[in-house]
């Protein structure tokens, strides 16, 4: 008979198919629980506290303007004037105290009415149990009002998932070099994952699910259980026929 026969062809090419798809196209998106992203605690307050030193003067400034615009110099408020930091933070006021961290980024005079920067930075930190890990911040800093806030739109690391603030206040304000020492409090809302980032350099593909793509494993899994399936499919058909 030719109808068992076509069948069992089906069966084979179905079977091929399977085995190809899964291989060539990841998962693009799926729902995962906390578990397999390894979250201990999903809304973890953390607040830091330090000292932010943005240098301009000097033979070493961390703080260099980069760009402005025409009318910068005849604006009342520098409007359009940018600058790139590196500004070390520091657990004390004093900028010899020990180094927690860096503040990377950039920030620009975005008002034309009174001195108020944008800023744009990450927090890399470089001590305890944060060391490794980032806090990125940006928001509005009106220098002259004596306390300001910022907000804390992500992070990295130990900081995965994070949300918050920063309150800021100057400490010291040199008017001729612009040099100045903000005090930082950083309240923090964040998930505490039992996974470190350097966790998933090289060796183990495919099996790890600690972090970034669990992916590989989720879809040999479906692919072996799919396969399977079909093969003891095929194998009842050809025993009843
Ligand atoms: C921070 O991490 C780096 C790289 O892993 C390491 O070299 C350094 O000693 C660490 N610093 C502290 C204070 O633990």
């Amino acid at each position: 008979m030719a109808k068992p026969y076509n069948f069992t062809i089906f069966l084979t090419f179905s079977l091929i198919s399977l085995t190809l798809l899964p291989t060539n196209h990841a998962i693009f998106s799926r729902s995962i629980s906390k578990e397999e992203l390894g979250i201990k605690e999903d809304d973890k307050l953390t607040h830091l506290t330090f000292y932010f030193h943005d240098t301009l003067s000097g033979p070493n400034p961390s703080a260099l303007p980069i760009a402005k615009a025409k009318i910068t110099d005849k604006s009342p408020t520098t409007f359009g004037a940018l600058a790139m930091i590196d500004d070390p933070l520091t657990e004390g006021p004093k900028i010899t105290s020990k180094l927690v961290g860096r503040a990377q980024g950039m920030y620009g005079f975005a008002d034309q009415e009174e001195p108020a920067l944008i800023m744009m930075m990450n927090f890399m930190f470089l001590e305890g149990e944060f060391n490794g890990s980032t806090l990125n911040v940006m928001g509005r800093d009106a220098m002259s009002d004596s306390a300001r806030e910022l907000a804390v739109v992500g992070g990295t690391g130990a900081f995965r998932f994070a949300k918050g603030y920063v309150q800021l206040k100057t400490v010291t304000f040199d008017q001729k070099s612009g040099d100045a020492v903000v005090l930082f409090n950083v309240f923090v809302n964040h998930a505490s994952t039992s996974f470190k980032i350097e966790s998933d350099n090289g060796g183990s593909t495919g099996s790890s699910t600690s972090d970034g793509a669990p992916l590989s494993s989720q879809a040999s899994l479906s692919l072996m259980v799919s396969s399977f399936s079909f093969i003891i499919i095929s194998l009842l058909y050809l025993c009843i026929f």
